[in-house]
């Protein structure tokens, strides 16, 4: 493996949801994940997020675990509903006492707190008032912001506003696969305009009471146009920016881009200035690219979704593809140029079914060479010039994976739910031994 700068941050990534349990203690209310995941058929093995990795009462454990890594950073997501537990009015103390505690032991350990205010699970009261379909909302997420870096903002190192809104847009809004399980499909546009108001407007507070950077966390895909028509061109450009750029273009100053279901309407004046404030740091969340062709006729999609073929595939059927990785970061430089901010690779990762030997141990050789790929494909980038600063591996623990719940392991420590033994994966020694070098 070369070398990489000085600086370079490496660390882990988890969410709230996918591993603190405790859903319903020290005053937490219920969020859009409880309600979703408590309803038949939603979950493929009928889990739920209620104790998941019990991380809320473990958490001294798991900063032991990322210590023993000997990573820079820790990035983890902050669950709204512990704060406000009705998504509105003064901040619960018991709930921010969790994340206190939480960064306090990670800057024991010398590890860097990275905190996403916002990774799905959205108190549920503010669903029932229509969610991020409804503009209020993005208001009520910049008082939660302020709330939050009013008692953590002297500590944490990078905030990190939304993660993934493309994601919680199409699946939670637009398919209904996620929580909320609403099946609007283009008509989902305003869950995407009010994220991006209150992410804009959640800069502003977190500007107000810390000096620390702040950044987004976005889901990308370079686009593989498969077939050569004007149709299959056509269809590839529309899931382009839909995927790639409905979420980056505004934020950096460009305007929203022509995608599909965008609807003016929705956009108020000024608001293209608020999602245009500065950031310092551009979040990228990489998994695979997306094979996209012309649709059938009659489809209600302007493209079609294919299977790349070609590649080795993860437990999740996902094609493993670190050069896609490398094409995303020079695509970003591509389209943007000057107005790109430093980039950090916020999630890189892959689901195996991995199990503990007779002795147990858990040998994980398809995670290294995913994650040995992914870190190259980010050293090569860099060579070229390309500004990433640092690289964190989804995820710390095997968790609860929402809507495929405990069927997919993404940890580099191997979790035993029944009684939440952890076991590090042969992925983690080999993740510490490329942080120590
Ligand atoms: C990302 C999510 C993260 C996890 C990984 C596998 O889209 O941000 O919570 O589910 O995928």
């Amino acid at each position: 493996m070369p070398d990489f700068p000085a600086g370079f941050r490496w660390g882990v990534s988890t969410s709230a949801y996918q591993i603190e349990g405790a859903t319903t203690v020290d005053g937490r209310g219920p969020s859009i994940w409880d309600t979703f995941a408590h309803e038949a058929g939603r979950i493929v093995d009928g889990s739920t997020g209620d104790q998941a990795c019990d991380h809320y009462h473990r958490h001294a454990e798991d900063t032991a675990l990322l210590a023993g890594l000997g990573v820079s950073a820790y990035r983890f997501s902050i669950a709204w509903p512990r704060v406000q537990p009705t998504g509105a009015g003064p901040a619960n103390t018991a709930g921010l006492d969790f994340y206190d505690r939480l960064v306090d032991g990670l800057l024991a350990a010398g590890i860097d707190p990275v905190a996403t205010l916002f990774h799905w699970d959205l108190p549920q009261p503010l669903e029932d008032a229509g969610g991020w379909l409804h503009r209020d909302t993005a208001a009520r997420f910049a008082e939660y912001a302020d709330l939050t870096a009013t008692r953590l903002g002297d500590r944490v190192k990078l905030w990190i506003t939304l993660n993934e809104p493309f994601i919680h847009m199409t699946l939670g809004y637009g398919i209904g696969t996620h929580a909320p399980g609403r099946a609007l499909l283009f008509d989902a546009f305003p869950a995407a305009h009010h994220q991006l108001l209150g992410h804009g407007l959640a800069v502003a507070a977190l500007r107000a009471r810390t000096a620390s950077p702040v950044a987004i966390a976005n889901n990308y895909s370079p686009v593989r146009q498969v077939g050569d028509t004007d149709a299959d061109r056509a269809a590839a450009q529309a899931y382009d920016a839909l995927h790639n750029r409905l979420f980056t273009d505004p934020l950096l100053g460009r305007g929203y881009p022509d995608a599909p279901g965008l609807d003016p309407a929705v956009i108020r004046d000024g608001d293209l200035d608020v999602l245009a404030a500065p950031i310092d740091v551009l979040g990228v969340n990489y998994y695979n690219p997306t094979g996209v062709r012309a649709p059938e006729e009659g489809s209600p999609l302007p493209f079609e979704m294919v299977p790349l073929d070609g590649y080795p595939r993860t437990a999740f059927n996902w094609p493993v593809a670190p050069d896609g990785l490398r094409e995303l970061l020079r695509q970003l430089h591509h389209r943007y140029g000057d107005a790109l901010p430093p980039i950090q690779v916020t999630e890189s990762g892959c689901a195996y079914d991995d199990a503990p030997d007779a002795q147990g141990r858990v040998d994980d050789p398809d995670r290294i060479a995913y994650l040995d790929g992914h870190v190259r494909a980010v050293h090569e980038a860099m060579a070229e010039g390309l500004p990433v600063t640092g690289y964190f591996v989804w995820s710390l623990l095997d968790n609860w994976e929402w809507a495929e719940g405990f069927t997919k392991r993404f940890g580099l420590v191997h979790v035993d739910y029944p009684t939440q033994r952890r076991t590090p994966k042969s992925s983690y020694a080999w993740f510490r031994d490329l942080v120590r070098r």
